[in-house]
């Protein structure tokens, strides 16, 4: 597991951006893991820059997201498709085609995910958020790993982090569809991004901790290319050391 501290949120989510960035120039028709959140957004935003220069293409890349909430139309502005339209899709020449995220339909839409997945030939590089409590895509702390795509009920920390984006916490949607960590697992490279002090105790739990599917992204002590890349709030504790 690499680690690096940068000094601020926006440098941290650029590397991020650097590496997905090298993955495409590799590889013309990858196939990228995307997130949505907070964190991420430079990330898209060097992306977008690094496109409308000349640097990469996405005509032949293939991109599948984590999670979508259960329930919510893919217009509304909160919804995870409105999300991504608006911050890469809408901006690269990504095809229709070739991008990807759960319906938020529910079980059945879950197999199909899996399935695309597979039919892509698996994951090339699969950029990570973390929630406080350590999830990755929707995998709440809980008794076991999950290991496909799977209809999820989110945790009160999660729909209380959640709730910024929304009027109130009572308009968070109660459930999403999420890849499983089997799935995260399986990519063949992770990109964890971590930023602000609220995510100190979730990343060294990450790192140091024990692995346990209470802090699930712990799970990723056990990936052979993993890399997780902070700011000096998020990598507080590591730097404490
Ligand atoms: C989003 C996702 C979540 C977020 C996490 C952190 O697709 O899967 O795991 O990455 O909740 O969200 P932010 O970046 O908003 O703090």
């Amino acid at each position: 597991m690499e680690f690096h501290v940068y000094e601020n949120a926006r440098a941290a989510c650029e590397a991020a951006g650097v590496l997905i960035a090298a993955q495409i120039t590799r590889k013309g028709d990858s196939v990228l893991g995307l997130a949505t959140g907070s964190t991420p957004i430079p990330a898209y935003e060097m992306l977008t820059q690094w496109y409308d220069r000349g640097v990469i293409d996405f005509d032949r890349v293939r991109t599948f997201n984590l999670d979508e909430y259960v329930g919510i139309d893919h217009k509304n502005p909160l919804s995870y498709h409105a999300f991504m339209q608006e911050h890469l899709f809408s901006k690269v020449n990504l095809r229709p085609e070739n991008v990807h995220l759960p319906s938020g339909n529910g079980a059945a839409d879950a197999e199909a995910y899996d399935k695309a997945i597979h039919g892509a030939g698996g994951i090339d590089i699969q950029l990570l958020g973390i929630g406080r409590n350590g999830h990755i895509g929707f995998n709440e702390p809980a008794d076991d790993f999950t290991y496909g795509t799977h209809v999820v009920t989110l945790t009160a920390d999660t729909i209380e982090a959640n709730a910024r984006f929304f009027k109130s916490a009572d308009e968070v949607p109660r459930q999403a569809v999420s890849m499983g960590i089997g799935n995260i697992m399986a990519a063949k490279c992770v990109v964890l991004v971590a930023t602000g002090e609220n995510k100190a105790k979730a990343v060294y739990d990450t790192i140091r901790g024990p692995i346990t599917p209470r802090v699930p992204a712990s799970v990723l002590q056990l990936h052979p290319c993993c890399v997780i890349l902070t700011d000096r709030e998020a990598g507080k504790l590591m730097l404490e050391e």
